[in-house]
Order: C-alpha cells, then structure tokens, then sequence
C-alpha cells in the first residue's frame, strides 16, 4: 500500500510488466467503476469512448476522473496505441435487446470493430488484451451448467458476434499477445454510467419508482448475475496473473451460488423493497436461459471469492436511490437505457445510420 489518492487506497500493480492501461467503453456502466478500481491498484489508466451515453451521470463524487479520448473502435489505429502494456476492451453495443437495433451493425461494430482494434493492439505492441465477453453465449442453455468447454448456443446477434471475436482474436496470440476472454455474467450494482436495462437495475428501479416489479418473462430463466465491481476484480486478477495461466483463456466470470431463475432475482429485489407487487409476463420468444459453472475461474484465482450478492446488489441500490432521490423521469431517462438512448441519438441526426457522429452544424 502506499497511500491514498482521492480517497482510494492506491498500491503498485502487483504485475510490474504491466504499467499503462487502456480501457475502451471507458464511459459505460462497467468501464466508469473499472477506471477507478485500476488507478487504486497504481496502474495508469487511461480511456477511450466514442460517448453514446455520456448524458447520462447517476451521482456525483470529488474524485478526478482519467483521461478519455473520444475515438470509435472502427477507426482506430496503431498508432493511437502505442506505449499501453494492456487494454481491457469493453467498448461494443452491449447486452441482447441493444444489437437487435441493426444486426448488420453489431457485427460491424462488436465483431470486426474489436477484432481490428486487436490486430491494430498487436502491431502497437500492447502485450496484453482483455476481451469483455458474456454468458449469453449460452444461450437457450437448460437447466445443466455450462462451463468454458461447452457447446454455446447463441441466440442472438450480440452472443454470437461475442463468439466471433473470441474465435478471432485467439486466433493472434502469440509470445508478445496475450488475449484473455472474460464470459461474464449479467451485471448489477450501482455505476455512476447507470443501466436501468440489466435485469436486476431494472427491477429494482421499478421497485422504486413504480411499487411495481414487473417480469418481462414468467420467472423461469436461469440468469448467472455478477456485481458490476466483482467484473473489474476479474480483470484485475487477470492483469496480475502470469502469461501462461491466461494465454488464450476463456473464464466464466461470476460464481456459482449466483445462479439465479429470474423469479429469484425478483423475490431478492422484493425482499428489499417489500412495498412492492410482484408480476410475472410471458417469454415472448426469448428463450435465453443458462446456468453456468464458475469453477474454472475459482481454480485458477483462488482469492477471487465472497462475490457481492444480489440482495447485497439490491440493497445497495436501494440507498443510492434514496440519496439522490431518484425520479422516474431519471429511471426512465434514455442514457440509462441503451437501445433508448441509441433511438434518440439517432432519431435527432446526432447519429449517423451507421452509429457515427455527425458534424454539429449550426446556422
Ligand atoms: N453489463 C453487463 O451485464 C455485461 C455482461 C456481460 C458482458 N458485458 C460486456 O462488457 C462490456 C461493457 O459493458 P457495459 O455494460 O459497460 O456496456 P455499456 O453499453 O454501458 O458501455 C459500453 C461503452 O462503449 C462505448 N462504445 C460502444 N461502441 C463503441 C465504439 N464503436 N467505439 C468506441 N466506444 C464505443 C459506449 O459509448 C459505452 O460507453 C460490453 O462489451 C458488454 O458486452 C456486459
């Protein structure tokens, strides 16, 4: 430990051959609790963020915040990437319902973007890259665990364009490229980059704004959550680790006593809103439902344990919202809700088609 800045305890990083840290999605619901998380375990951390969503800002603290560049993946070069010893890459469309806005983009913007921002990573010499992949690669799973060595069964664009880059990007590792890829679960917990579109968010932001907590499914379907600071732990844990234990691996990123049917995950929100009616929906050809096994990641980092659970989750949620007195209006403001806030962005020509801004013209 060697003291505090900005209030958080800062250390050296524990892997020395690992300085300077790039973050892409550096503005999104994970990347705006991973920076912070970096920069206390002593590591330079910088960002980069094309900035769909940076409207939206929950709650505010006196801390300084990293640098963030401004860049879309899609044009990214070498040359922006010299001198970092690591990327984590979290800058896609994320989560299911958002890539359903145009398939054709996400393959362009989650697959070809993240693969070119990797090739273009190792000509630049980055030793280390990280790749954000998800649990929704399993798909419609059934009720066994699936562990790293099973078959996915993709159900959408997203889970399957996050299968393509795995595929890809293991493809350039080499002595100087190590990529890791991080299937994580569906996250929760409070981010100042809030998501209202992440099913626990989701119910606990109807808890409070509406006593309501509303299913979109029947309960059913087996959703594996992780708490949105328990994903920047993994990539810690990965950053320290050796090469060898990392080189081209796939790690479920969770635990197992967080596999939860969507009905439990309700009953946990409930439990911390009890005000609140409980209603159940219909599937509506979703049929994503996966159980995961977390085992992998626990043989191989064993301290990565006591994992924050969902009530925990919830009830976290519950206090910020009372701090800041969280409105409907903030609920069900777009920023926090992606394909909402891709619509608007779009819908008023600040977005081009394709997703790429457009000049401010004023005349
Ligand atoms: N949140 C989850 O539950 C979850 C679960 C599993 C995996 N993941 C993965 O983790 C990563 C981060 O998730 P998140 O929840 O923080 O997402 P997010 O949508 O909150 O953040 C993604 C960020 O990337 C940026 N971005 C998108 N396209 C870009 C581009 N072409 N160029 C530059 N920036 C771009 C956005 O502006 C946004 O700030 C994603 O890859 C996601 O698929 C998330």
């Amino acid at each position: 430990m060697e003291g505090v800045v900005n209030g958080v305890s800062k250390c050296t990083p524990a892997n020395t051959h690992i300085q300077r840290i790039l973050v892409t999605g550096a503005e999104g619901y994970i990347g705006a609790t991973l920076m912070p998380l970096l920069h206390a375990q002593g590591y330079a951390v910088e960002g980069l963020d094309t900035g769909y969503y940076r409207a939206g800002w929950l709650y505010h603290d006196a801390q300084d915040k990293p640098r963030i560049i401004t860049r879309d993946t899609r044009v990214i070069r070498a040359e922006d990437l010299y001198g970092y010893d690591a990327i984590v890459h979290l800058a896609e469309l994320s989560n299911d319902p958002t890539c359903e806005i145009d398939e054709s983009l996400t393959y362009d913007i989650n697959h070809r973007g993240s693969v070119r921002l990797a090739e273009e990573a190792k000509k630049a010499g980055v030793g280390r890259f990280i790749y954000a992949s998800s649990c929704s690669v399993y798909g419609a799973g059934g009720d066994g665990e699936k562990t790293e060595a099973s078959e996915p069964n993709p159900q959408t664009a997203y889970a399957r364009c996050k299968l393509m880059v795995e595929r890809d990007v293991a493809a350039l590792a080499d002595r100087s490229f190590v990529p890791t890829f991080l299937r994580n679960a569906t996250a929760f917990g409070p981010s100042p980059r809030m998501r209202f579109d992440i099913v626990l968010n989701n119910l606990a932001g109807l808890a409070w704004t509406k006593g309501k907590i509303q299913l979109s499914s029947d309960g059913t379907p087996w959703r594996p959550l992780v708490h949105v600071m328990d994903i920047g732990r993994a990539v810690i844990e990965v950053l320290n680790a050796p090469s060898d234990v990392v080189f081209a691996e796939i790690f479920n990123v969770g635990c197992d006593r967080q596999n939860y049917r969507v009905r439990d995950i309700a009953e946990a929100v409930s439990s911390v809103f009890p005000e609140c009616d409980v209603t159940t929906g219909s599937n509506q050809g979703d049929n994503r439902s996966y159980r995961v096994s977390f085992a992998k990641i626990r043989k191989h980092f064993p301290a990565y344990t006591g994992l924050v659970e969902a009530k925990t989750g919830a009830r976290q949620l519950r206090s910020l919202f009372e701090r800041i007195r969280m409105t409907r209006e903030t609920f069900e403001a777009p920023p926090y809700t992606r394909l909402k806030q891709l619509q608007a962005l779009r819908d008023t020509r600040q977005l081009d088609g394709s997703l790429y801004w457009q000049p401010h013209a004023i005349s």
